[in-house]
C-alpha cells in the first residue's frame, strides 16, 4: 500500500509539472521561430541528456535537431550552437548580446562572491581588468620578461624526462606536464614553484584539480529552481574546504610579498607585483580589492594549467598513433636545430610543422570543449528567436570535427595547414580552441608558445615507447568526463634518449 501511494504522489507530481512545462512551450511558441527542441522531462528538463560527456551530447542532438537547439536545463533556458556558421553568428555578428557568462554556483562561492574575471559579467570590471591583462600582465613585453621561468621550469622538466629515460622507467605524463604547467604559472603569477616543497606543491595542483572537477558538475541547484537552497549533491561542505586551503596558501604569498616591498628588497617582476602596484594606485579608475586579486590568480590557475597539460598529452597521444607524423616532425626539427641545442621558444617561427601539429592537436582536442556564454537581450540568430537570459553553448569540439569544412575530420593531418594561414585566434570559426571576440582567452599566446616549445623539445630529445613496458604500438584515444577534455585513460610512456644531455 505505501508502495502505490508513492507511485501515485509521484504521477502527480509528473503530471503537474508536464502541464506546467507544457504551458511554458505554450506561451513561447507564440513567439516567431524558436529553434527546435528534443522532448522535455518534467523539472529536470533535459538534464538527463547530458551524460556522460556534455560536447558529445551536444554533438549527437544536432545530428538529429541541427546546428541550434534549445533545452531546458532544469529551468534554465539554454541555446546550442553546433556549427561554424552559428558561432559566428553568436560570437561575431551578434558578440554584443553575448558577452556575459552563466552563473554557476561553485564558481560564485570559491571567487570570493562572484570577484572572478573570467566569469565577470561584461561591465566595468571586467574591462578594467581585460586592459590590465593585455597592456600589462600578459603583454609581449611581460611574456618576453618572463622567458627564462619557462626555460627554467621546461629544463626541469627534461632532466626528470632524462633521469626516467636512463633507467628506462614509466612515466605519467598527465602527471608529469601538470607539474610543469603548474610550476610555469606558478612562477610567472607570483615566484613560487609550486613543486619547490613537495607538500605545497601537490597542495596547489590537487586543489586545481578538485576546482575544475567541482566547477565542472552541473549543479542541480543551479537549474532547478525547487532545488535552490538544498546542497543535494553534498558539495557544501567540500566547496568550503578547498576555499579555505586556497585562501591560505594564498594569503600567505601576498602576505610575503607585501612584506618585501615594504622593505623594498627589490621587487620581484612578478604578476602579483603589478597587481598590487595596480591595487595602491589612487588613479586608477577602479580599486582593485584583495579578494579580486585572490580570485584573479584562482582564474588563471584553473584556466591556464590543466588545459595546456592536457593539450600536450593529446598532442603526444596523436603522435604515438602517427609515427610517419613524428618521424616528419622530428627531421624538421633535426634539419632547423640539429642534435647540439635544445629547441627553444625564438626557433618556433622556423617549425611550420611543428605549428600545424599543434594546430591539427586543437582541432580534434581543444581543452576547453564548449564556450558558455549568457544573453543579455533578445536577439534573432540564425533566424531563430533567442530570448534574454538565454544561456548558450558555444561546441567548439564539434566546429573543428564538421564534415562540411574538413575533409576527414577525424583523420590526424596537420598537412591540412600547410597551405593555407588558418590560424586559431578567433578568426575562423572552424577552429576555435581559444574562443573568438572580445572574450577570447587572453592566455592565448602564452600558451601556444608553451605548448609548441615543450611538445618540440618532448619529440627532439626523446623516443617515446607506449604503455607501462613500452610495448605498446599504439594508445586509445578515449575521452573522460570533465571540463577539460581529459583523457580516459592516463598517457603512460618510456622515453628513450635520442639526444646525450652532456652534449647539450
Ligand atoms: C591550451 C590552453 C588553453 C585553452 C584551450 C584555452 C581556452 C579558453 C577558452 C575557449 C576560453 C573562452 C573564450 C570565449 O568565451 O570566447 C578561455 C577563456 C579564458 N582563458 Fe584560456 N585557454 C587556455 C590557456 C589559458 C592560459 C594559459 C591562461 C592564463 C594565463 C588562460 C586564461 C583565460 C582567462 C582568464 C579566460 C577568461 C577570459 C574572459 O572571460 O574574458 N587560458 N580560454
Ligand atoms: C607591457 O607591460 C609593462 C609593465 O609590466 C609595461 O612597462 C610595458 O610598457 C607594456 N608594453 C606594452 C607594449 O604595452
Ligand atoms: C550547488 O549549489 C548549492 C546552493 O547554491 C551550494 O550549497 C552547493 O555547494 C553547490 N554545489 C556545487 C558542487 O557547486
Ligand atoms: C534576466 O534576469 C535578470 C536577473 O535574473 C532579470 O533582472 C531580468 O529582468 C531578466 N531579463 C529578462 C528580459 O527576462
Ligand atoms: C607488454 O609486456 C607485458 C610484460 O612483459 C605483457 O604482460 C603484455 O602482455 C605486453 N603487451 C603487449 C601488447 O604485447
Amino acid at each position: 500500500m505505501g508502495d502505490l501511494h508513492g507511485y501515485f504522489f509521484l504521477f502527480l507530481i509528473w503530471l503537474i509539472s508536464t502541464i506546467f512545462i507544457r504551458a511554458i512551450f505554450k506561451s513561447t511558441s507564440s513567439k516567431p521561430h524558436l529553434p527546435p527542441s528534443p522532448f522535455a522531462l518534467p523539472i529536470i528538463g533535459h538534464l538527463h541528456l547530458l551524460a556522460p560527456i556534455p560536447h558529445q551530447a551536444f554533438h549527437k542532438l544536432s545530428l538529429r535537431y541541427g546546428p541550434v537547439f534549445r533545452l531546458f536545463l532544469g529551468s534554465v533556458p539554454c541555446a546550442v550552437a553546433c556549427s561554424p556558421e552559428t558561432a559566428k553568428e553568436f560570437l561575431k555578428t551578434y558578440e554584443h548580446a553575448y558577452l556575459d557568462r552563466p552563473h554557476n554556483s561553485a564558481l560564485a562561492y570559491l571567487t570570493y562572491g562572484s570577484q572572478s574575471f573570467a566569469f565577470a559579467p561584461y561591465g566595468s570590471y571586467w574591462k578594467f581588468m581585460k586592459k590590465i591583462i593585455m597592456s600589462q600582465l600578459l603583454n609581449g613585453t611581460t611574456l618576453d620578461l618572463l622567458l627564462p621561468v619557462r626555460q627554467d621550469e621546461l629544463n626541469r622538466f627534461m632532466n626528470t624526462l632524462f633521469q626516467k629515460a636512463k633507467i628506462g622507467k614509466a612515466v605519467d605524463l598527465n602527471g608529469e606536464l601538470l607539474k610543469m604547467s603548474n610550476n610555469v604559472i606558478s612562477r610567472m603569477l607570483m615566484s613560487e614553484r609550486c613543486s619547490e616543497n613537495e607538500d605545497e606543491a601537490g597542495e596547489m595542483r590537487k586543489l586545481v584539480t578538485e576546482i575544475t572537477e567541482i566547477a565542472g558538475k552541473f549543479n542541480l541547484s543551479d537549474y532547478i529552481w525547487i532545488l535552490k537552497n538544498l546542497d543535494l549533491q553534498g558539495f557544501g561542505k567540500r566547496l568550503k574546504d578547498i576555499r579555505r586551503r586556497f585562501d591560505e596558501l594564498i594569503d600567505g604569498i601576498i602576505k610575503d610579498h607585501e612584506e618585501s616591498r615594504k622593505q623594498g628588497s627589490g621587487k620581484v617582476r612578478d604578476l602579483l607585483n603589478i597587481l598590487l602596484d595596480v591595487a595602491e594606485d589612487e588613479t586608477m579608475e577602479i580599486k582593485l580589492t584583495r579578494e579580486h586579486i585572490k580570485a584573479f590568480i584562482l582564474d588563471i590557475f584553473v584556466a591556464g594549467t590543466q588545459s595546456s597539460a592536457i593539450t600536450l598529452e593529446w598532442a603526444l597521444a596523436e603522435l604515438i598513433n602517427h609515427p610517419n607524423i613524428m618521424e616528419k616532425a622530428i627531421e624538421e626539427i633535426d634539419q632547423v636545430i640539429g642534435k647540439k641545442r635544445l629547441l627553444q621558444e625564438s626557433d618556433i617561427p622556423n617549425l611550420p610543422y611543428l605549428q600545424a601539429i599543434v594546430k591539427e592537436t586543437l582541432r580534434l582536442h581543444a581543452t576547453g570543449p564548449v564556450i558558455l556564454r549568457q544573453s543579455t537581450e533578445d536577439c534573432t540568430v540564425a533566424g531563430y528567436h533567442i530570448p534574454a537570459n538565454t544561456t548558450v553553448f558555444i561546441n567548439v569540439w564539434a566546429l573543428g570535427r564538421d564534415p562540411n569544412h574538413w575533409e576527414n575530420p577525424l583523420e590526424f593531418r596537420p598537412e591540412r595547414f600547410e597551405q593555407n594561414n588558418v590560424d586559431v585566434r578567433g578568426q575562423h570559426f572552424h577552429i576555435i580552441p581559444f574562443g573568438s571576440g572580445r572574450r577570447i582567452c587572453p592566455g592565448t599566446s602564452l600558451s601556444l608558445q608553451m605548448i609548441q616549445t615543450t611538445l618540440g623539445s618532448m619529440i627532439q630529445c626523446f623516443d617515446w615507447k607506449a604503455g607501462e613496458d613500452g610495448n605498446l604500438t599504439s594508445v586509445d584515444m578515449e575521452e573522460g568526463p570533465g571540463i577539460t577534455l581529459p583523457r580516459a585513460n592516463p598517457l603512460v610512456c618510456i622515453p628513450v634518449a635520442r639526444i646525450d644531455p652532456i652534449s647539450l
